[in-house]
């Protein structure tokens, strides 16, 4: 992790961060369906790929046809991109043999090859669901991120919430494990009232950052962050 900062591309989170990620440093985007986490992701991309950099989305959710037409749907054309700067790789989440050896092996040898700056796992909760024991789980998980942080490359994993407590990932490993942790969730003044996006910094480390829980919304072409906003 060098001291350099990665603009993420959501400007209002990118000054809650002191300017942004650090580089080659790991971020997890925590939070239940439907709180923007892949659409967060897809934007960190698109900040590389319009910088020129080169970038990898590892999909283990949607496929990419359908993750094609939600980037399309954005007003985004990524075709002049696609398999030059832009990697989508949809993995099958039921296979572990196969997820397992493609994110462990190739997803590395992969990030060398092209010089990959940016890479996305999404939902990255999906592959933790395939180890057999807790054990395993946490020893492969700690191996695998440490190996994705002595690569030059900066990684955006999304992990879903615990279906009893939004502020915990399922296996409630990743946030020990990544530099940068990111809550995204909802909140509603009381029962009655409309639900509103929110979502905080928890941990950053090396960095100063805001703590604050801040607005967000999801919006057709991108997603803005009210850094200047309180949540009610
Ligand atoms: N075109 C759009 N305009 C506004 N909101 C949208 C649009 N597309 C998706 N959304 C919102 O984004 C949410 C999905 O975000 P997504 O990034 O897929 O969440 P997650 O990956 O956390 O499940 C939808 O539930 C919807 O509320
Ligand atoms: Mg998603």
């Amino acid at each position: 992790m060098s001291g350099e900062r990665l603009r993420m591309g959501i400007a209002g989170l990118d000054d809650m961060m002191g300017g942004g990620l650090l580089k080659q440093s790991v971020c997890a985007l925590i939070g239940t369906y439907g709180t923007g986490k892949t659409t967060f992701a897809l934007q960190f991309l698109r900040e590389g790929l319009e910088r020129g950099e080169n970038c990898i989305y590892i999909s283990l959710e949607e496929r990419e046809d359908r993750l094609l037409e939600y980037i399309a749907q954005k007003g985004w054309d990524v075709t002049q991109f696609l398999n030059k700067s832009l990697f989508i790789i949809r993995l099958d989440p039921t296979d572990f043999n196969l997820a397992n050896n493609r994110i462990k092996d190739e997803l590395p040898r992969l990030i060398r090859e092209i010089n990959a700056s940016r890479v996305v796992i999404d939902p990255l909760s999906l592959f933790e669901d395939l180890f057999e024991t807790d054990v395993t789980r946490r020893q492969e998980m700690i191996r695998f991120i440490e190996g994705m942080r002595d690569l030059d490359c900066t990684v955006v994993v999304t992990s879903e919430a615990d279906r009893n407590n939004p502020f915990s990932s399922r296996h409630a490993l990743i946030e020990y494990l990544a530099d940068t942790v990111i809550l995204l969730r909802y909140v509603r003044a009381t029962d009655l009232t409309d639900v509103h996006l929110a979502l905080e910094v928890v941990k950053m480390r090396r960095s100063a950052h805001s703590r604050e829980i801040k607005p967000y919304e999801i919006q057709q072409e991108q997603v803005l962050v009210y850094s200047e906003a309180n949540v009610f």
